[in-house]
């Protein structure tokens, strides 16, 4: 059977070092609702709190109201991302443990490596099932955000993973588990993703996996430039019509860095045409013609490197 490590806080640093990232977790006792909004009272109201944080457990949910006779209603993880720019100083104050869904930032990664703290992950879309996971719900500050205040939930057998270890140890990053390097890619925003004001709808996906933004800037190609950039494709009849429509209005451009970015970042954005496209994917979700596909992403390591070299390097043709 698996092995399984309960927690109940008040949690001390020696307990925290004896977990792994991976780890199942099965915690008892109080933890403490908040999601941003209540996060940045609290950030602002430091160090005057309206509970204390010393070796405690906050989870990022918003319940829905309870059903007559239960304690709470659905209780699934938040995106850990929307409140990782007020973990820090919470971390700081005492906060031991965090509760989410998805990948923490660089800065609380080192945060939580500095302050000997421990990150869990909950099972996202799984809230009516967590919520048999609470005994007891009550309201501690914040009244007026609704499900969004903070609550004092008591919880027992509470299931959740090790996401990121007091050691900085991420079972986010796939490369921790499978040895893929950290690598650069382009992406190309093309003029119908910016026309269509899909620029921060596809930054957030790349970032939401994981991915940097190590450059990035507006460009509007002329054909001829359009043109070098594409000459691979300089035999193929749809050649003339793509840089034209290349050339026909702005692109951002911009390098991500990640784990396995250049395979992983052309899965995200899709088969070329959208029609063939994975459902998920930018492709699918936005474009609806093979010329007009919205984005672009290298396809090898020595493409990537031409082809950021083409937009940033010291002989930039753009
Ligand atoms: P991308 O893979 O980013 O780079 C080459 C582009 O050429 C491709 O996206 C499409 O936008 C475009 N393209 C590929 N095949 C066709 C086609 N059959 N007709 C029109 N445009 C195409």
């Amino acid at each position: 059977m698996e092995e399984v490590v309960r927690l109940t806080p008040p949690i001390n640093k020696g307990q925290i070092e004896r977990l792994s990232a991976g780890d199942k977790i099965l915690v008892d006792g109080f933890i403490y609702t908040a999601r941003d909004m209540a996060h940045k009272r609290l950030v602002d109201s430091l160090p005057d709190l309206p509970f204390p944080l010393e070796g405690q457990i906050i989870y990022y949910t918003g319940p829905t109201p309870p059903r007559p006779g239960y304690p709470i209603g659905s209780c699934g993880p938040t995106t850990s991302l929307r409140v990782d720019i007020y973990t820090l100083p919470l971390l700081a104050a005492g906060l031991v443990g965090t509760i989410g869904k998805g990948s923490r930032g660089l800065a609380v990664i080192e945060a939580i490596k500095k302050y000997g703290s421990i990150y869990l992950v909950a099972i996202g879309g799984a809230g009516a099932f967590l919520s048999k996971k609470v005994l007891a719900s009550e309201l501690v500050a914040y009244p007026d955000l609704g499900c969004e205040a903070i609550f004092r939930l008591k919880v027992k057998d509470f299931p959740c993973y090790v996401g990121i270890d007091s050691r900085g140890n991420d079972i986010l990053q796939v490369s921790s588990f499978e040895g893929i390097e950290r690598e650069r890619t382009l992406v190309i925003i093309k003029p119908d993703g910016v026309s269509s004001r899909l620029v921060g709808e596809i930054i957030k996906r790349f970032e939401a996996e994981g991915f940097d933004i190590v450059e990035v800037k507006m460009v509007h190609l002329d054909q001829e430039s359009a043109g070098h950039f594409y000459q691979v494709h300089q035999d193929k009849p749809f050649y003339q019509g793509f840089v034209a429509f290349m050339s026909s209005g702005p692109c951002v451009v911009m390098v991500l860095e990640g784990e396995g970015a250049i395979k992983r970042v052309r899965e995200i954005i899709g088969h070329t045409d959208p029609k063939k496209a994975a459902w998920g994917t930018i492709r699918r979700d936005f474009a609806t013609d093979i010329r007009y596909n919205i984005v672009h992403g290298s396809d090898s390591p020595a493409t990537a490197k031409a082809e950021r070299d083409f937009f940033f390097g010291p002989d930039q043709r753009v």
